[in-house]
């Protein structure tokens, strides 16, 4: 992903009087620390058009090496196909979801924005699984391992997704528990507000969420303080590798944490990690 373009707080989408004034940038006080819970930020201001033109009308050089080793993780991972998978806070990135078609029966996409649900529940419809190509360049990379090739040989791989597809409005923090099998969260828990505890609670959520011995991916976005959609601000905790490697203790095992080349970041300072894994049994 792309996620995080350049931080540029602004008052504009502040939703009410709790979150501190200090976003502003031209204020003297910028600099101090401010605190956004994640219920208290507007995310049906979130543009979904302007966030996927922005980040995934090309595959970037970071996103191309984490589709590659998603798929690798997956295909050697051994889901039964007839499970269900789930990806949260899928915002406007289709990309982890194609990564689980040909390992899942039924797929749900979490998501807490409604504009970002009703941006989601279009891609489901018939036009759109029909005509829309721009995920095409995304599958062919997918294409390369045999396990994707196969399982979209004769549709395109939005008609798959269309078929087990289901787009609910939900919460990371009010997942069911033990009710997936595989699973992947990309820039979500790193990206929802400034705090570290709920950045903590958001991982666990999502594994939690997991039958044991689950696979999953997880992408996130290393010393982020933020990022603009559309020329709104929306909040990041600045996390780093060690930080995301101790989210994964006791809830899951076989974790692997690897860091995204970024020799073009996003901006500069800020990285991306993926992490694979298996939940525990709670
Ligand atoms: C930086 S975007 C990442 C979108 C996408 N997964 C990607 O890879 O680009 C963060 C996403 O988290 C969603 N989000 C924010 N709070 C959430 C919550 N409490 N539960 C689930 N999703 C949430 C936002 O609506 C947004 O789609």
């Amino acid at each position: 992903m792309g996620a995080q373009s350049a931080a540029v707080p602004q008052v504009a989408n502040l939703p009410n009087e709790s979150i501190s004034r200090n976003m502003d940038s031209v204020q003297p006080e910028a600099a101090s620390p401010t605190i956004v819970h994640n219920h208290d930020w507007d995310w049906d201001s979130f543009d979904p058009g302007s966030y996927r033109y922005d980040n995934y009308r090309t595959v970037r050089d970071d996103d191309r090496q984490i589709v590659e080793l998603v798929r690798d993780f997956f295909v050697q991972a051994e889901v039964d196909p007839g499970g269900r998978a789930v990806d949260v806070g899928p915002g406007a990135n289709l990309y982890p979801s194609l990564a689980m078609l040909p390992f899942c029966e039924r797929l749900d996409l979490i998501e807490f924005s409604a504009a970002n649900v009703r941006w989601l529940r279009r891609r489901r419809g018939a036009f759109w699984a029909r005509l829309d190509r721009s995920w095409d360049p995304f599958w062919r990379i997918y294409a390369a391992r045999r396990a994707y090739r196969e399982h979209a040989r004769w549709v395109a791989p939005l008609a798959e997704f269309r078929r087990k597809a289901t787009v609910r409005q939900g919460d990371v923090f009010e997942l069911p528990k033990a009710e997936y099998n595989l699973g992947t969260m990309f820039f979500v828990a790193c990206s929802l507000s400034t705090e570290v505890t709920e950045f903590r609670d958001a991982v666990n959520g999502f594994v939690r969420s997991l039958t044991p011995n689950a696979p999953f991916a997880a992408g996130f976005m290393t010393g982020s303080t933020g990022y603009e959609v559309a020329g709104r601000w929306f909040p990041a905790v600045p996390i780093d590798r060690a930080e995301v490697s101790r989210s994964f203790d006791h809830i899951a095992y076989d974790v692997e944490i690897q860091p995204i080349d970024g020799s073009h970041p996003l901006r500069p300072n800020v990285g991306m990690v993926l992490a694979t894994g298996r939940a525990s049994a709670t």
